[in-house]
C-alpha cells in the first residue's frame, strides 16, 4: 500500500527508532511492502520506516538508472533492518541530496566516502557490505532517518540548499 510520507516539521521524523526484534513476521513483511510501494510510487532512491510514521529501524534503498541521478552509479535494491554503519577512513565527500520528506529541495551534504554496513534482511539473514561514493551516501542518508536526522541538519553551507527548480533550472529532477 502506498503510504503518506511525513514531511519535515512532523515531530515523528525527529524520533529515535526502535530495533526490529522479530524477523520473518507478517507485520514486518507488510511494513516492507508498504515501503517498497511508496518508494516506487514516488521514484525515490530510498525510504526509511519513520518516514511513513513507523518508528522501527528499517530502511530500503536501491537505484537503477534514474534520470534524477544522472551521475549516480547503480545501487542494488536492499532491505536493511537494524543497520550498523562503520566509516572506513575519515574522508568526507560533498554531494547533492534530496529527500521525500523535504520535497522539492536539494542540498549539498558531506558524507563519509567509504563505509562498512551491516544489518539484517526481513528474514533475519545477515547483510554486510563495504561500499563507497553514492552507495555509501544513500545508506548514510537513510540510516540518519532512524536517528531523527534529516539531511538539512548536516548541510554546512546553507547557500548550497534550495529549491530544485531554482538550483537546476530546466532539468527534470523530481522531489526526492
Ligand atoms: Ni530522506
Amino acid at each position: 500500500m502506498i503510504r503518506d510520507v511525513l514531511r519535515m516539521g512532523d515531530p515523528r521524523l525527529l524520533e529515535i527508532s526502535q530495533p526490529v526484534e522479530r524477523f520473518g513476521t507478517p507485520e514486518l513483511f507488510a511494513l516492507i511492502r508498504d515501503l517498497q510501494d511508496t518508494m516506487a510510487a514516488l521514484n525515490g532512491a530510498g525510504l526509511a520506516a519513520p518516514q511513513i510514521g513507523v518508528g522501527l529501524r528499517v530502511v530500503i534503498f536501491g537505484v537503477q538508472r534514474n534520470p534524477r541521478y544522472p551521475d549516480a552509479e547503480e545501487v542494488p535494491f536492499t532491505i536493511l533492518c537494524n543497520p550498523v554503519l562503520t566509516p572506513l577512513g575519515d574522508e568526507l565527500e560533498d554531494g547533492w541530496e534530496g529527500c521525500l520528506s523535504v520535497p522539492g529541495m536539494r542540498g549539498v551534504v558531506p558524507r563519509y566516502k567509504r563505509l562498512r554496513y551491516s544489518g539484517f534482511d526481513q528474514h533475519g539473514a545477515r547483510i554486510e557490505r563495504e561500499v563507497s561514493d553514492f552507495h555509501a551516501r544513500v545508506v548514510q542518508h537513510e540510516c540518519d532517518h532512524l536517528d531523527g536526522v534529516l539531511y538539512p541538519m548536516r548541510i554546512r553551507d546553507l547557500r548550497q540548499f534550495g529549491f530544485t527548480e531554482e538550483l537546476f533550472p530546466g532539468e527534470d529532477i523530481g522531489d526526492d
